[in-house]
């Protein structure tokens, strides 16, 4: 996945909104990526981009060295929005089954055998038959985790995915997260304004500046995988803490 040279804005009144300006760098076959700014910066904007959801208005987003609509077609793009837009009257196991079903060579049979699995995967089997509603906020987003790994997609987009989760939750996620995407072996790119989050879990963190974001810099956490909470108590996590708040500051 690369850009190169992206810039979107968005029209507003009389003049418009710079979200991006100038933005490039690539993500690697099977590296975790993580990109972290302030609030309002443009990262949901950058995923959305890098989705096919949106068109750059300068510069050029591939996937697969092909425009993003080609790979997302494909099923090569698992997305995970911002507002995990899990669908409320559906099953927890028809909603994770969505995401093959839109697919018109699987059958509705096959696409939820293969939820099921998935479901199984993230440890929610036994929650296959309940609603949204009724799970807690981390279960909602193992479900949408489920929706966008079922396709075994190459790339996974992730928008903030653990911000309305408890702190605790939000930490023992991190690590349930990683411990999925090294099942896969996807390429992952994560957005998120949490530090801590970002390091955890990425094998470089780049850091955008405030509105219109632009790449300032780059840190590249040296933690060993596969990596477990204690990792955050160790001196080389606290060290690319203090790099990458080095580089939020230095603007
Ligand atoms: N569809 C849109 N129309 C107009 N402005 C938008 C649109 N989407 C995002 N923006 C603006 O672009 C900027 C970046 O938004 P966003 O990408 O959501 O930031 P972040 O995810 O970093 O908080 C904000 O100023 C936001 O208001
Ligand atoms: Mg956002």
């Amino acid at each position: 996945m690369a850009l190169t040279g992206v810039g979107k804005w968005f029209a507003a009144g009389q003049g418009r909104v710079e979200a991006l300006r100038g933005v490039s760098f690539s993500v690697q076959c099977g590296e975790f990526v993580a990109v972290v700014g302030p609030s309002g910066c443009g990262k949901s904007t950058l995923l959305r981009l890098i989705a096919g959801l949106l068109v750059p208005s300068e510069g050029e987003v591939l996937v697969d060295g092909a425009p993003p609509g080609v790979a997302r077609a494909a099923k090569r793009i698992g997305y995970i929005p911002q507002e995990s837009a899990l669908l409320p009257w559906r099953t927890v196991l028809d909603n994770v089954a969505l995401g093959l079903e839109v697919n018109a060579r699987r059958s509705r049979r096959e696409a939820r055998e293969q939820a099921w699995v998935q479901l199984a995967v993230v440890g929610l089997a036994e929650f296959a038959g309940r609603y949204p509603y009724q799970l807690s906020g981390g279960m909602r987003q193992r479900v949408a985790l489920a929706r966008a790994l079922v396709i075994a997609p190459r790339l996974l987009l992730l928008d903030e995915p653990f911000a309305a989760l408890d702190e605790l939750s939000r930490e023992a996620m991190r690590y349930e997260l990683l411990a999925l995407w090294e099942r896969v072996r996807a390429s992952a790119l994560l957005v998120t304004h949490s530090i801590a989050e970002a390091v955890a879990l990425a094998d470089r963190v780049l850091v955008l500046s405030p509105r219109p974001g632009r790449v300032v810099g780059e840190a590249r956490p040296e933690l060993p995988r596969p990596r477990a909470p204690e990792v955050e108590r160790s001196a080389a996590f606290l060290a690319a803490q203090a790099a990458v708040r080095g580089l939020l500051g230095a603007r």
